[in-house]
Protein backbone atom coordinates (compact mmCIF):
# COMPACT_ATOMS: atom_id res chain seq x y z
CA UNK A 1 0.00 0.00 0.00
CA UNK A 2 1.49 3.17 -1.05
CA UNK A 3 -1.06 5.41 -0.75
CA UNK A 4 -2.84 7.62 1.69
CA UNK A 5 -5.24 5.62 2.94
CA UNK A 6 -6.13 7.26 6.87
CA UNK A 7 -5.84 10.58 8.19
CA UNK A 8 -5.15 11.22 11.74
CA UNK A 9 -5.93 15.36 11.76
CA UNK A 10 -9.87 15.90 13.08
CA UNK A 11 -10.20 12.38 14.89
CA UNK A 12 -10.17 11.36 18.43
CA UNK A 13 -7.40 9.05 19.35
CA UNK A 14 -6.66 6.90 22.35
CA UNK A 15 -2.90 7.09 22.90
CA UNK A 16 -1.68 4.29 26.07
CA UNK A 17 1.39 4.83 28.12
CA UNK A 18 1.50 8.28 27.13
CA UNK A 19 3.48 9.33 30.00
CA UNK A 20 6.61 7.24 29.28
CA UNK A 21 9.44 7.59 26.87
CA UNK A 22 8.26 6.52 23.49
CA UNK A 23 4.78 7.77 23.85
CA UNK A 24 5.46 11.58 25.60
CA UNK A 25 7.74 11.93 22.82
CA UNK A 26 4.46 10.66 20.24
CA UNK A 27 1.96 12.54 21.63
CA UNK A 28 4.75 15.67 21.33
CA UNK A 29 4.84 14.68 17.71
CA UNK A 30 1.23 14.36 16.67
CA UNK A 31 0.12 17.47 18.34
CA UNK A 32 3.03 19.70 16.67
CA UNK A 33 1.89 17.81 13.48
CA UNK A 34 -1.72 18.10 13.15
CA UNK A 35 -3.66 21.13 14.27
CA UNK A 36 -6.94 19.27 14.53
CA UNK A 37 -6.07 16.23 16.75
CA UNK A 38 -7.31 15.45 19.84
CA UNK A 39 -5.41 12.88 22.06
CA UNK A 40 -6.10 11.25 25.23
CA UNK A 41 -3.72 9.68 27.26
CA UNK A 42 -4.55 6.80 29.40
CA UNK A 43 -1.39 6.08 31.33
CA UNK A 44 -1.52 4.39 34.85
CA UNK A 45 1.89 6.30 35.81
CA UNK A 46 4.06 3.37 37.10
CA UNK A 47 7.27 4.07 38.11
CA UNK A 48 8.15 5.15 34.48
CA UNK A 49 5.33 6.99 33.95
CA UNK A 50 6.30 10.91 34.05
CA UNK A 51 3.45 13.89 33.77
CA UNK A 52 6.88 16.15 33.36
CA UNK A 53 7.31 14.71 30.17
CA UNK A 54 3.79 16.43 29.14
CA UNK A 55 3.66 19.43 31.05
CA UNK A 56 4.29 21.96 28.28
CA UNK A 57 1.58 20.53 26.42
CA UNK A 58 -0.66 20.28 29.57
CA UNK A 59 -2.79 22.87 28.87
CA UNK A 60 -3.67 22.39 25.21
CA UNK A 61 -6.96 21.57 24.96
CA UNK A 62 -6.87 19.10 22.32
CA UNK A 63 -4.80 17.03 24.73
CA UNK A 64 -6.66 15.30 27.71
CA UNK A 65 -4.92 13.19 31.05
CA UNK A 66 -6.80 10.10 32.27
CA UNK A 67 -4.94 8.27 35.24
CA UNK A 68 -6.13 4.67 34.85
CA UNK A 69 -5.30 0.97 33.98
CA UNK A 70 -5.52 -0.58 30.90
CA UNK A 71 -6.53 -3.55 32.43
CA UNK A 72 -9.80 -1.35 33.53
CA UNK A 73 -12.58 -3.01 31.29
CA UNK A 74 -15.13 -0.06 32.00
CA UNK A 75 -12.69 2.86 31.76
CA UNK A 76 -11.42 1.33 28.63
CA UNK A 77 -15.02 0.99 26.92
CA UNK A 78 -16.43 4.28 27.62
CA UNK A 79 -12.33 5.84 26.19
CA UNK A 80 -12.95 3.51 23.24
CA UNK A 81 -16.93 4.87 22.70
CA UNK A 82 -15.04 8.20 21.73
CA UNK A 83 -11.88 7.67 19.93
CA UNK A 84 -11.44 6.29 16.36
CA UNK A 85 -7.58 4.73 16.78
CA UNK A 86 -5.58 3.59 19.35
CA UNK A 87 -1.49 3.48 19.56
CA UNK A 88 -0.99 0.95 21.98
CA UNK A 89 2.46 1.92 23.72
CA UNK A 90 1.74 1.02 27.76
CA UNK A 91 4.07 -2.07 28.78
CA UNK A 92 6.56 -3.12 31.16
CA UNK A 93 9.34 -2.35 29.58
CA UNK A 94 12.56 -2.93 31.17
CA UNK A 95 14.08 -6.19 30.48
CA UNK A 96 16.12 -6.36 33.89
CA UNK A 97 13.26 -6.11 35.67
CA UNK A 98 11.63 -8.56 33.89
CA UNK A 99 14.34 -10.86 35.23
CA UNK A 100 13.84 -9.72 38.47
CA UNK A 101 10.23 -10.29 38.66
CA UNK A 102 8.22 -11.44 34.98
CA UNK A 103 4.87 -11.21 36.76
CA UNK A 104 3.75 -7.19 35.68
CA UNK A 105 5.15 -8.26 32.69
CA UNK A 106 2.38 -11.03 31.57
CA UNK A 107 -0.21 -8.79 33.56
CA UNK A 108 0.52 -5.63 32.05
CA UNK A 109 1.90 -6.67 28.47
CA UNK A 110 -0.25 -9.55 27.92
CA UNK A 111 -3.58 -9.17 29.63
CA UNK A 112 -3.54 -5.25 29.43
CA UNK A 113 -3.25 -5.91 25.69
CA UNK A 114 -6.23 -8.66 25.80
CA UNK A 115 -8.63 -5.74 27.44
CA UNK A 116 -7.60 -3.38 25.04
CA UNK A 117 -8.14 -5.50 21.75
CA UNK A 118 -11.91 -6.91 23.52
CA UNK A 119 -12.83 -2.90 23.78
CA UNK A 120 -11.73 -2.11 20.50
CA UNK A 121 -13.38 -5.49 18.96
CA UNK A 122 -17.03 -3.73 20.30
CA UNK A 123 -15.99 -0.35 19.66
CA UNK A 124 -18.05 0.26 16.13
CA UNK A 125 -15.56 3.50 15.70
CA UNK A 126 -12.32 2.43 16.26
CA UNK A 127 -10.86 2.75 12.97
CA UNK A 128 -7.28 1.15 13.71
CA UNK A 129 -5.16 -0.17 16.70
CA UNK A 130 -1.58 0.09 16.17
CA UNK A 131 0.33 -2.47 18.56
CA UNK A 132 3.42 -1.26 19.66
CA UNK A 133 5.64 -4.21 19.52
CA UNK A 134 9.57 -4.65 19.80
CA UNK A 135 12.40 -6.02 17.50
CA UNK A 136 13.10 -8.34 20.85
CA UNK A 137 10.48 -10.72 19.70
CA UNK A 138 12.40 -12.13 17.63
CA UNK A 139 15.64 -13.13 19.86
CA UNK A 140 19.38 -12.93 19.07
CA UNK A 141 21.05 -13.67 16.14
CA UNK A 142 24.63 -13.15 15.21
CA UNK A 143 24.07 -12.26 11.90
CA UNK A 144 21.29 -11.20 8.94
CA UNK A 145 18.57 -9.08 9.62
CA UNK A 146 14.96 -10.55 10.81
CA UNK A 147 12.58 -10.26 8.13
CA UNK A 148 8.84 -9.34 9.85
CA UNK A 149 7.62 -13.28 8.65
CA UNK A 150 10.71 -14.86 10.30
CA UNK A 151 9.77 -16.82 13.91
CA UNK A 152 9.21 -15.91 17.33
CA UNK A 153 11.92 -16.71 19.12
CA UNK A 154 12.28 -14.16 22.45
CA UNK A 155 14.17 -15.06 25.26
CA UNK A 156 13.61 -12.96 28.04
CA UNK A 157 10.33 -12.58 30.03
CA UNK A 158 9.61 -9.23 28.72
CA UNK A 159 9.72 -9.98 25.14
CA UNK A 160 8.11 -12.85 25.61
CA UNK A 161 5.82 -10.99 26.95
CA UNK A 162 5.51 -8.40 24.11
CA UNK A 163 4.94 -11.77 22.22
CA UNK A 164 1.96 -12.50 23.72
CA UNK A 165 0.77 -9.63 22.72
CA UNK A 166 2.00 -9.16 19.51
CA UNK A 167 0.34 -12.26 18.17
CA UNK A 168 -2.60 -12.04 20.29
CA UNK A 169 -2.84 -8.41 18.66
CA UNK A 170 -2.52 -10.50 15.17
CA UNK A 171 -4.80 -13.17 16.39
CA UNK A 172 -7.64 -10.56 16.91
CA UNK A 173 -7.24 -9.36 13.74
CA UNK A 174 -7.06 -13.03 11.67
CA UNK A 175 -10.12 -13.64 14.14
CA UNK A 176 -12.65 -11.19 14.63
CA UNK A 177 -11.53 -8.97 11.72
CA UNK A 178 -9.64 -6.04 14.61
CA UNK A 179 -8.13 -3.03 12.75
CA UNK A 180 -5.09 -4.36 14.62
CA UNK A 181 -1.53 -3.22 13.07
CA UNK A 182 1.86 -3.77 14.28
CA UNK A 183 4.87 -2.66 14.53
CA UNK A 184 8.36 -3.79 16.17
CA UNK A 185 10.81 -0.84 16.68
CA UNK A 186 14.78 -1.79 17.63
CA UNK A 187 16.10 0.28 20.52
CA UNK A 188 14.81 3.70 21.04
CA UNK A 189 17.14 6.61 22.20
CA UNK A 190 16.55 10.40 23.03
CA UNK A 191 14.89 12.59 25.35
CA UNK A 192 12.52 11.52 28.42
CA UNK A 193 14.02 7.86 28.60
CA UNK A 194 14.14 6.47 31.91
CA UNK A 195 17.54 6.44 33.74
CA UNK A 196 17.74 2.74 34.09
CA UNK A 197 17.97 2.07 30.15
CA UNK A 198 21.59 1.42 29.01
CA UNK A 199 21.92 5.17 27.48
CA UNK A 200 20.70 7.91 29.85
CA UNK A 201 21.28 5.50 32.65
CA UNK A 202 25.05 5.42 31.31
CA UNK A 203 25.01 9.80 30.73
CA UNK A 204 23.19 10.47 33.87
CA UNK A 205 25.74 7.96 36.05
CA UNK A 206 28.81 9.54 34.05
CA UNK A 207 27.36 12.99 34.93
CA UNK A 208 27.46 11.91 38.38
CA UNK A 209 30.67 10.45 38.11
CA UNK A 210 29.35 7.24 39.02
CA UNK A 211 30.43 4.15 37.45
CA UNK A 212 28.52 2.90 33.90
CA UNK A 213 27.98 -0.89 34.82
CA UNK A 214 28.83 -2.27 31.13
CA UNK A 215 27.15 -6.20 31.29
CA UNK A 216 29.45 -8.72 30.15
CA UNK A 217 32.64 -7.47 27.86
CA UNK A 218 30.14 -4.86 26.37
CA UNK A 219 30.28 -7.04 22.91
CA UNK A 220 26.15 -7.16 22.44
CA UNK A 221 24.69 -5.02 19.25
CA UNK A 222 21.87 -3.22 18.99
CA UNK A 223 20.46 -1.20 16.40
CA UNK A 224 19.84 2.29 17.69
CA UNK A 225 16.77 4.29 16.76
CA UNK A 226 16.64 8.07 17.52
CA UNK A 227 12.67 8.11 18.86
CA UNK A 228 11.95 11.26 16.85
CA UNK A 229 12.71 8.32 13.33
CA UNK A 230 10.35 6.05 15.85
CA UNK A 231 7.26 8.54 15.95
CA UNK A 232 7.77 9.10 12.08
CA UNK A 233 7.20 5.82 11.60
CA UNK A 234 4.86 4.99 13.66
CA UNK A 235 2.35 7.46 12.60
CA UNK A 236 3.04 6.69 8.64
CA UNK A 237 2.27 2.64 9.56
CA UNK A 238 -1.22 4.74 10.84
CA UNK A 239 -1.71 6.49 7.56
CA UNK A 240 -0.56 3.93 5.21
CA UNK A 241 -0.43 0.52 6.55
CA UNK A 242 -2.14 -2.45 5.56
CA UNK A 243 -4.46 -4.00 8.63
CA UNK A 244 -3.26 -6.89 9.74
CA UNK A 245 0.42 -6.52 8.90
CA UNK A 246 3.38 -6.24 10.74
CA UNK A 247 6.19 -3.48 10.49
CA UNK A 248 9.72 -3.70 11.84
CA UNK A 249 11.55 -0.23 12.23
CA UNK A 250 14.93 0.40 13.16
CA UNK A 251 18.00 2.81 11.26
CA UNK A 252 20.05 -0.48 10.47
CA UNK A 253 23.28 1.25 12.33
CA UNK A 254 24.80 -1.36 15.26
CA UNK A 255 26.60 -0.63 17.53
CA UNK A 256 28.39 -2.91 20.46
CA UNK A 257 27.76 -1.26 23.90
CA UNK A 258 31.52 -0.67 24.78
CA UNK A 259 31.26 1.83 21.57
CA UNK A 260 27.92 3.34 22.87
CA UNK A 261 29.55 3.47 26.41
CA UNK A 262 32.76 5.26 25.44
CA UNK A 263 31.35 7.72 23.28
CA UNK A 264 29.13 9.06 25.79
CA UNK A 265 32.60 9.51 28.12
CA UNK A 266 33.86 10.99 25.32
CA UNK A 267 30.99 13.44 24.72
CA UNK A 268 30.91 14.38 28.58
CA UNK A 269 34.58 15.02 28.95
CA UNK A 270 34.57 11.88 31.08
CA UNK A 271 37.49 9.55 31.81
CA UNK A 272 37.46 6.01 30.39
CA UNK A 273 37.89 4.60 33.92
CA UNK A 274 34.45 5.26 34.70
CA UNK A 275 33.28 2.21 32.49
CA UNK A 276 32.90 -0.64 34.39
CA UNK A 277 32.64 -4.57 33.41
CA UNK A 278 30.29 -6.08 35.33
CA UNK A 279 28.63 -9.75 35.53
CA UNK A 280 26.63 -10.34 32.47
CA UNK A 281 22.50 -9.83 31.92
CA UNK A 282 20.86 -13.31 32.43
CA UNK A 283 19.99 -14.61 28.67
CA UNK A 284 21.47 -11.71 27.90
CA UNK A 285 20.79 -11.29 23.96
CA UNK A 286 23.38 -10.97 21.95
CA UNK A 287 22.41 -8.89 19.02
CA UNK A 288 18.88 -7.83 17.26
CA UNK A 289 18.50 -7.06 13.90
CA UNK A 290 15.62 -6.31 11.57
CA UNK A 291 15.09 -5.88 7.30
CA UNK A 292 13.07 -2.05 7.09
CA UNK A 293 12.36 -2.84 3.68
CA UNK A 294 8.89 -3.10 4.47
CA UNK A 295 8.34 0.50 6.27
CA UNK A 296 10.73 1.50 3.80
CA UNK A 297 7.99 0.70 0.92
CA UNK A 298 6.18 2.98 2.73
CA UNK A 299 8.18 5.88 2.87
CA UNK A 300 9.96 5.95 5.66
CA UNK A 301 13.72 6.73 6.25
CA UNK A 302 15.78 7.14 9.18
CA UNK A 303 17.17 10.37 9.07
CA UNK A 304 18.77 10.89 12.50
CA UNK A 305 22.55 9.52 12.77
CA UNK A 306 23.30 7.84 15.58
CA UNK A 307 27.07 10.15 16.36
CA UNK A 308 24.17 13.39 15.96
CA UNK A 309 21.59 11.62 18.14
CA UNK A 310 23.35 10.58 20.13
CA UNK A 311 25.12 14.03 20.66
CA UNK A 312 22.11 15.62 20.57
CA UNK A 313 20.62 13.03 23.53
CA UNK A 314 23.91 13.68 25.85
CA UNK A 315 22.80 17.86 25.47
CA UNK A 316 19.54 17.00 26.83
CA UNK A 317 20.21 15.42 29.66
CA UNK A 318 22.81 17.85 30.68
CA UNK A 319 20.42 20.86 29.79
CA UNK A 320 17.40 18.51 31.92
CA UNK A 321 19.25 17.40 35.12
CA UNK A 322 16.25 18.47 37.19
CA UNK A 323 14.21 15.76 35.01
CA UNK A 324 16.56 13.13 36.18
CA UNK A 325 17.48 13.82 39.51
CA UNK A 326 14.01 14.07 40.37
CA UNK A 327 13.57 10.83 39.27
CA UNK A 328 17.04 9.32 40.69
CA UNK A 329 17.12 11.29 43.77
CA UNK A 330 13.14 10.45 44.57
CA UNK A 331 12.32 7.02 43.61
CA UNK A 332 13.30 5.05 46.40
CA UNK A 333 12.05 1.96 44.26
CA UNK A 334 14.52 3.14 42.05
CA UNK A 335 17.48 2.98 44.36
CA UNK A 336 16.28 -0.73 45.75
CA UNK A 337 16.03 -1.97 42.22
CA UNK A 338 19.69 -0.37 41.67
CA UNK A 339 21.20 -1.32 44.42
CA UNK A 340 19.88 -5.11 44.40
CA UNK A 341 20.53 -5.20 41.19
CA UNK A 342 24.83 -4.34 41.82
CA UNK A 343 25.18 -5.29 45.03
CA UNK A 344 27.64 -7.85 43.42
CA UNK A 345 30.37 -5.84 42.06
CA UNK A 346 29.69 -2.46 44.05
P1 LIG B 1 8.22 3.25 29.25
O1 LIG B 1 8.53 2.20 30.25
O2 LIG B 1 9.04 4.50 29.23
O3 LIG B 1 6.70 3.73 29.43
C1 LIG B 1 5.64 2.83 29.63
C2 LIG B 1 4.40 3.64 30.02
O4 LIG B 1 3.32 2.73 30.16
C3 LIG B 1 4.57 4.39 31.35
O5 LIG B 1 4.11 5.73 31.23
C4 LIG B 1 3.68 3.61 32.30
O6 LIG B 1 3.13 4.40 33.35
C5 LIG B 1 2.60 3.07 31.36
N1 LIG B 1 1.94 1.88 31.86
C6 LIG B 1 2.53 0.74 32.32
N2 LIG B 1 1.59 -0.13 32.71
C7 LIG B 1 0.38 0.45 32.47
C8 LIG B 1 -0.96 0.03 32.65
N3 LIG B 1 -1.26 -1.16 33.17
N4 LIG B 1 -1.97 0.87 32.27
C9 LIG B 1 -1.68 2.10 31.76
N5 LIG B 1 -0.42 2.54 31.58
C10 LIG B 1 0.60 1.73 31.93
O7 LIG B 1 8.22 2.51 27.85
P2 LIG B 1 8.76 3.01 26.42
O8 LIG B 1 10.21 2.80 26.34
O9 LIG B 1 8.18 4.34 26.12
O10 LIG B 1 8.07 1.91 25.47
C11 LIG B 1 6.77 2.11 24.95
C12 LIG B 1 6.38 0.90 24.12
O11 LIG B 1 7.33 0.71 23.08
C13 LIG B 1 6.35 -0.39 24.93
O12 LIG B 1 5.26 -1.17 24.48
C14 LIG B 1 7.68 -1.06 24.56
O13 LIG B 1 7.59 -2.46 24.66
C15 LIG B 1 7.84 -0.62 23.12
N6 LIG B 1 9.23 -0.53 22.65
C16 LIG B 1 10.15 0.21 23.33
C17 LIG B 1 11.44 0.30 22.83
C18 LIG B 1 12.49 1.13 23.53
O14 LIG B 1 13.66 1.08 23.13
N7 LIG B 1 12.16 1.90 24.54
C19 LIG B 1 11.80 -0.38 21.65
C20 LIG B 1 10.83 -1.14 20.98
C21 LIG B 1 9.55 -1.19 21.49
P1 LIG C 1 18.58 -1.78 27.59
O1 LIG C 1 18.60 -0.30 27.47
O2 LIG C 1 18.13 -2.38 28.88
O3 LIG C 1 17.72 -2.33 26.37
P2 LIG C 1 17.47 -3.87 25.88
O4 LIG C 1 18.06 -4.80 26.86
O5 LIG C 1 15.99 -3.95 25.85
O6 LIG C 1 18.11 -3.96 24.54
O7 LIG C 1 20.04 -2.34 27.29
C1 LIG C 1 20.70 -2.09 26.07
C2 LIG C 1 22.00 -2.85 26.06
O8 LIG C 1 22.85 -2.33 27.08
C3 LIG C 1 21.85 -4.33 26.37
O9 LIG C 1 22.78 -5.09 25.61
C4 LIG C 1 22.20 -4.43 27.84
C5 LIG C 1 23.22 -3.34 28.01
N1 LIG C 1 23.24 -2.73 29.36
C6 LIG C 1 24.45 -2.65 30.08
O10 LIG C 1 25.52 -3.09 29.62
N2 LIG C 1 24.41 -2.08 31.32
C7 LIG C 1 23.26 -1.59 31.87
O11 LIG C 1 23.29 -1.09 33.02
C8 LIG C 1 22.05 -1.66 31.11
C9 LIG C 1 20.75 -1.13 31.68
C10 LIG C 1 22.09 -2.24 29.86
Amino acid sequence: MGKESRTLDGKTILVTGGAGFIGSNFIHFLLAKYPGIRIVNLDKLTYAGNLDNLSDVACDIRYEFIRGDIRDRELVRGILDHVQGVFHFAAETHVDRSILDAGEFVMTDVHGTYVLLEAVRQAPHVEFFLHVSTDEVYGSRDEGFFKETAPLNPSSPYSASKVGADRLAYAYHMTYGTPVMIVRPSNNYGPYQYPEKFIPLFITNALEDRPLPLYGKGANVRDWLHVEDNCRAIELVARRGALGQTYNIGANDERRNIEVARRIVKHLGKPRELIKFVPDRLGHDRRYAVDCRKIKALGWRCEVEFEDGLERTVHWYVQNESWWRKIKEKSAEYKAFYEAQYKDWK
